[in-house]
């Protein structure tokens, strides 16, 4: 052989050992990769049916390999994801699909599931090469999310359902409430005619009483006078007779039994009617006044009783001003009469209130008359009235003071009784305060006397509550 020739062929094994000994390195290096990947690495034939698996496949699902060689890869997949498994392992997939792949669950060997990630992809030989990668813990975790997400929103919509429920028996409540305060004020009202009606009656039956005894002295006192007149007339004819006899001045001077002349007789008899007359007429204007008092009185007594037991309120978004205005305008004549200091200090932007505006005018009224009584009583000559409003917190106060009288330590509890009263039977029932009280309260507010003083005055406090 040729040495040139030998050398070449000697060249030629060595590379060709090398070539083998580069290959199977390679092939070395392939298949410790494709054993140690923790992916599953398969391929499988046109039916799908595994023709490879590296070991992968049982550290994931605990079959050995051997076993699962031959058999097709939808047998490992759970029931429901079966249809899909064999879209992507027998049938022809999408490219789109094939590099996407498909999220599948599979039955471990000890029976339970895992999700898997395939992706496959057809052969040179008509059957598939692919891979399965492990996405249990991402999908189980997603998974829960999921129910979390649900079980959230269910708890929302039932926490919503609950809370429109709550709304709804809320309302019913407050409508509940608001009938039962309704009866409780109409009960109040009704007690305070159980409170005042006995107390009334006794009130309207003296000055009837009275005003009936002073129509019957009227009557009897008529009855008398018109006796006189009676004698008047038959004098008169007399004289009428006499005069057209032309024997009226011999009538005049004839004498009578006693030796009274008629003429004499008769003047005096005009004189005593005269006389009669001027009392009469004088008694008669007393008994008058003393009647229009008394029924001023019952006038009062029932007016205070009606406004106590009003059916029908009118209860609207008013500001406090209005009523206090509308007090002083009913009180302005009494009050200017007596040279009374009128001072209104009203804060700026007084917030309105929810209230009874009638019930109001009346309390400022019944505040401002005993204010002006009080100063009456003292003869004060600078009596002066003074009605400050501001806020305080949730409610607006408004404060009447006066500098009259003062009320003793010892009335100061009483006064708010509705049969207290220190001014005669004439001036005052003693229902003013009572009643006024009630309506402040019955408007959501309450009213106290807040410092009195005697010989200096008094301060009435009205507190009322905001409208929302
Ligand atoms: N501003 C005041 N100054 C002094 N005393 C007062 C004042 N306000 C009330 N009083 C006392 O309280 C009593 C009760 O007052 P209230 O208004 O209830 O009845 P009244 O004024 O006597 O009668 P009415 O109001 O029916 O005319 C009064 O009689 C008086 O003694
Ligand atoms: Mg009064």
């Amino acid at each position: 052989m040729h040495s040139s020739s030998l050398k070449t062929q000697e060249l030629n094994a060595q590379v060709q050992y090398r070539l083998i000994e580069e290959l199977s390195a390679s092939e070395q290096r392939y298949r410790e990769l494709v054993e140690r990947i923790r992916e599953v690495v398969f391929r499988c034939d046109g039916d799908g049916k595994f023709l490879f698996l590296n070991p992968a496949w049982t550290a994931l699902l605990g079959y050995s390999v051997p076993d699962s060689l031959n058999r097709r890869l939808v047998d490992f997949v759970v029931e429901e994801d079966r249809d899909t498994a064999l879209h992507f392992t027998a049938e022809e997939p999408s490219e789109q699909e094939s590099r996407d792949g498909v999220e599948l669950r599979f039955r471990k060997s000890d029976g339970e599931w895992v999700w898997l990630l395939l992706a496959v992809q057809a052969d040179t030989s008509g059957g598939r090469v692919g891979s399965l990668y492990d996405i249990d813990e991402r999908k189980r975790a997603q998974q829960s999310l999921e129910e979390l997400n649900s079980s959230l929103e269910s708890r929302v919509q039932k926490r919503t359902a609950e809370l429109a429920e709550t709304n709804r028996k809320l309302g019913a409540e407050i409508e509940a409430r608001k009938q039962i305060q309704e009866n409780l004020l109409k009960a109040e009202r009704l007690a305070v005619v159980g409170e005042t009606s006995g107390r009334v009656a006794h009130e309207v039956l003296n000055p009837i009483t009275s005003i009936f005894s002073r129509v019957e002295h009227n009557a009897n006192n008529w009855k008398d006078f018109s006796l006189l007149l009676g004698n008047l007339r038959e004098v008169i004819g007399d004289w009428r007779e006499e005069h057209a006899n032309a024997t009226f001045a011999q009538y005049l001077a004839n004498k009578n039994e006693d030796g009274v002349a008629y003429g004499d007789e008769d003047f005096e008899l005009l004189d005593t009617i005269l006389e009669r007359q001027d009392v009469f007429q004088q008694e008669r204007e007393a008994d008058l006044r003393f009647i229009m008092k008394q029924l001023q009185r019952v006038i009062k007594i029932i007016n205070n009783l009606r406004g106590a037991v009003r059916q029908n309120r009118t209860v609207e978004e008013i500001s406090v001003i209005d009523p206090i205005d509308e007090a002083y305008e009913v009180m302005q004549d009494s009050l200017a009469k007596r040279n009374i200091r009128i001072v209104k200090d009203m804060a700026p932007n007084l917030p309105s209130i929810l209230a009874d505006e009638n019930e109001l005018i009346q309390v400022f009224t019944n505040l401002l008359r005993n204010a002006m009584q009080s100063i009456d009583e003292k003869r004060h000559r600078g009596g002066c009235i003074e009605t400050v409003a501001c806020v305080s917190g949730e409610m607006i106060e408004i404060r009447v003071r006066d500098n009259g009288t003062g009320i003793p330590k010892n009335d100061q509890d009483s006064i708010f009784n509705f049969d207290f009263s220190t001014k005669d039977r004439g001036e005052g029932t003693g229902m003013g305060l009572g009643i006024s009280r009630r309506f402040v309260r019955e408007n959501g507010g309450d009213m106290i006397l807040e410092s009195s003083e005697v010989g200096q005055g008094s301060t009435f406090l009205i507190q009322l509550p905001f409208a929302r």
